[in-house]
């Protein structure tokens, strides 16, 4: 193989393995159209861990590992495996009813990459290992990003381990499991296995990921460059009341926590409203009430609040204007801050180069979700890949990206990697023919 535009000839992503595949994954806990659920560390999503691991634990040149945040790693082993790798992945999690290809597609273009290098009997000087990122979507335990931020803050994960999901379950138990059902898997398996430890270098990360908006869509443009991702900031609500009978307590007697909660909610929503035009982005997601009666005046009530802006001046004036609201005796809690996050410029640029090489009108933009890049910008080179989203639509059962779409932002993916991972001329691996040079 002669030159480094020959071995991008050579690596071609196969366009029905990719769809295939993912096709495949959303059938631990849902399917293509009728929506997926597969939160973090539930059976369904150890299910597709050990899917994903053993279709390439036993291949030549690969090897599999979890670390202690439960993320899952599949190496490709490069030449000189002793150096830091180049990184790829994203999630396996969804939302409790999400789509088939939030985090998903990230997941399997970086394995489609590596089949493609495969096909293609090219080895390259560093390994490309491909990541599935423990809990992405914090919806099951919040916040979200645990794995990611634990890989790039080890000691963070201490503080995620006593998270309890709605049944009462800690995230520590959870991710004793999904290390249990590994080893399990692995040991019945014989799968090759390295040991995958938090905060290893790493050269580079690159996370291909669906726009989850409309912004590619109605511009018509079928590629993203990504080039940072808007803050994000949660919140949980804490209203107290006072339970009384709903027939006999007059209006005058009541402390009820519904309607000062929904005075609250009405408030913060018309801020959001006022403030449309910036682009701020408030969303309340998760509302609880004790007792939960019918007839009986709300004691306490709870609310989740997502709120996002590039500008972090914005995020704090709403920080400012929600504790001027918040009733007497109301508490909030922070679950999950992260300012704006600006990526590697000459990873930008590869990334671009690559898409006008093949062609591929692109625009550049900022993401308006999170993903785990966050944390990893923050740890090694990163930046992200976006295909468009059919009508804007994630979060939903009904998300979708035309196939073709999805094969060639693949496409610029494996170029990148390519070029990120290539090796000088060296003794031909044993393994496998022609080294890329
Ligand atoms: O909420 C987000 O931005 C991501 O999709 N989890
Ligand atoms: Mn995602
Ligand atoms: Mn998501």
């Amino acid at each position: 193989m002669s030159s480094a535009q020959d071995c991008r000839q050579a690596v071609q992503v196969d366009e029905r393995r990719l769809v295939q595949a993912l096709t495949d994954l959303a059938g631990f806990g849902g399917s293509v159209g009728d929506g997926v659920a597969r939160q973090t560390l539930t059976p369904q999503d150890l299910q597709a861990r050990t899917w994903l691991a053993a279709r390439f634990a036993r291949r030549p040149g690969y090897a599999v590992g979890i670390d202690e945040a439960a993320n899952l790693h599949i190496r490709r082993l490069g030449l000189d495996d002793g150096l830091p790798c180049v990184m790829t992945g994203s999630h396996v999690d969804t939302q409790p009813l999400g789509g088939w290809l939030d985090g998903a597609f990230g997941v399997m273009a970086g394995l489609e990459v590596l089949q493609a290098l495969d096909d293609a009997n090219l080895c390259t000087q560093r390994s490309v290992q491909v990541v599935a990122w423990t809990n992405e979507e914090g919806s099951r335990f919040a916040p979200g990003l645990m794995g990611s931020q634990s890989y790039v803050q080890p000691d963070a994960l201490a503080s995620f381990l006593g998270v309890q999901d709605a049944q009462g379950m800690r995230f520590e138990q959870a991710r004793d499991a999904a290390l249990a059902d590994f080893r399990h898997a692995a040991a019945i398996g014989g799968w090759t296995c390295f040991e995958a430890r938090l905060a290893q270098p790493v050269y580079a990360y690159l996370e291909a990921h669906i726009e989850q908006g409309p912004v590619l869509e109605r511009r018509g443009l079928p590629f993203g460059v990504v080039r940072a991702i808007q803050g994000v900031r949660w919140y949980q609500v804490t209203v107290e009341g006072r339970s009384a009978h709903a027939g006999t307590t007059p209006l005058e007697d009541r402390d009820d926590a519904q309607s000062k909660s929904i005075a609250l909610a009405h408030a913060l929503l018309r801020y959001a409203e006022e403030k449309r035009s910036l682009g701020l982005r408030v969303t309340i997601g998760r509302w609880t009430c004790e007792p939960g009666a019918i007839n009986t005046i709300a004691n306490r009530v709870g609310f989740t609040i997502d709120v996002r802006h590039p500008e972090s001046s914005e995020v704090s004036a709403f920080d400012g204007f929600l504790r001027e609201q918040l009733p007497p005796g109301g508490r909030i809690a922070v679950l999950q801050d992260k300012p704006t996050t600006r990526f590697d410029p000459e990873l930008i640029g590869l990334v671009r180069k690559a898409a006008q090489e093949r062609d591929i009108p692109a625009l550049d933009m900022v993401s308006g979700a999170f993903h785990d890049a966050m944390p990893l910008a923050g740890f090694t080179r990163t930046a992200m890949l976006f295909a468009p989203s059919i009508e804007g639509i994630s979060h939903h059962p009904e998300e979708n990206t035309a196939e073709a779409d999805l094969a060639a932002c693949t496409q610029v993916l494996a170029d990148c990697l390519l070029e990120l991972a290539q090796t000088a001329p060296s003794p031909a691996d044993p393994r496998r023919a022609s080294p890329v040079l």
